[in-house]
């Protein structure tokens, strides 16, 4: 990495230590009290990670009480069906991670110990380099770094580091290294959830409140006020897509499709063309229902919802992915958080 953070400071074992003291002992004061900090388990550390991976804890925070209600530890959650786990996922989005943990639980419940390197942890489904380094570290008490978008604010900051990353991602492993440098080996799980609390809560992407920051003696932006310029991204450019999604609406239900795709995979929404089975359709063309946009990544997409008005139903077995949602079973089905919105938001307006 060019323009490596200053090595003395890293290096020198008196700095270092203070600067772990000054973070443990604002994380011992100020944490915020997340169900999965009070009498933590593997279990409880496990779940809370793969929701916090891709979710901010306060989405997250009523998902995990709802878990654990349903599906209290390993044993229950093996036993349970994938149903029922997307649907206690839904509206979290990245569903993969849910049938990860599902698939995670069956194994877990073979285990005599669980592994304790951060390698066994990563051969595990749907773990990668930040989950097991937040579980190994949390729960295990190992000494291994965690390095997520937060980390990467605090440590780009902390060393006023300008080299331009190409994506988060790229930031996250360049900057793991110096991420292990400064982990604290006598309470690693902690200053791991420090490090987080304090991007999270203190070092925000705009407006950071240095002020009262822990560790501003430490940090070079912060004492600069130059914390803007850190992390360095590359600006990527936005994409845009336009879909077509069909409202097919029989007496008492509509046509549902499970997206392929695999990050949506056995999850519902409205589906994208009107199938074959479907015949003799007419719909009003440039009169879309409605037009919704949603952002995935780094693409806007529209959706343009068209009503099929008229048509015919060819076969009575369905292909696989659709399916018939009778109206009053639109509460046990899995769909995406924006087309349960769309969908009721349509059917409202129908009434009116
Ligand atoms: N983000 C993800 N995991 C976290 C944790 N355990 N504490 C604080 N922020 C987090």
């Amino acid at each position: 990495m060019e323009n490596l953070p200053n090595s003395s400071w890293i290096l020198s074992k008196k700095k270092r230590l203070a600067y772990q003291i000054a973070i443990l002992s604002w994380y011992d004061q100020n944490k915020r009290e997340l169900p999965w900090r009070v009498n933590p388990t593997l279990y409880k550390t496990v779940i809370s990670e793969f929701m916090l991976q891709q979710t901010r804890v306060t989405t997250a925070l009523p998902y995990f009480e709802n878990w654990m209600i349903e599906f209290p530890d390993f044993f229950s959650l093996s036993q349970a069906s994938e149903k029922k786990i997307l649907k206690a996922w839904e509206g979290l989005g990245y569903y993969s991670r849910a049938r990860n943990l599902h698939l995670l639980s069956k194994i877990a419940v073979q285990w005599e110990a669980p592994p304790l390197t951060l390698d066994d942890w990563k051969n595990l489904p749907g773990v990668g380099p930040y989950i097991a380094a937040a579980v190994t570290s949390i729960a295990l008490g190992q000494k291994q770094a965690v390095c997520d978008g937060n980390v990467v604010r605090v440590l780009t900051r902390l060393f006023a580091i300008s080299e331009s990353f190409k994506d988060g991602s790229t930031a996250q492993k360049k900057i793991r290294p110096v991420a292990q440098a400064l982990i604290s080996s006598e309470r690693p799980g902690d200053y791991n959830q420090a490090i987080m609390e304090l991007g999270a809560t203190i070092c925000h992407r705009s407006s950071p409140l240095c002020s009262i920051c822990p560790v501003l003696t430490h940090c070079k932006a912060g004492k600069s006020g130059e914390w803007t310029n850190y992390p360095a991204l590359t600006p990527k450019p936005k994409k845009t897509a336009t879909l077509q999604r069909y409202w097919i609406e029989g007496d008492n239900h509509i046509l549902l499709h499970a997206s392929q795709k695999k990050r949506l995979a056995g999850v519902f929404e409205l589906p994208e063309k009107i199938p074959n089975f479907i015949e003799n359709s007419s719909i009003t063309p440039n009169k879309p229902l409605t037009v919704r946009k949603r952002t995935i990544g780094n693409t806007e997409y529209t959706e343009e919802i068209f009503r099929v008005e008229i048509f015919t139903i060819k076969e009575e077995t369905l292909p696989s992915g659709y399916a018939w949602m009778k109206w009053s079973e639109m509460k046990s089905f899995t769909l995406s958080g924006p087309h349960r919105k769309w969908i009721n938001e349509i059917k409202k307006s129908q009434k009116e």
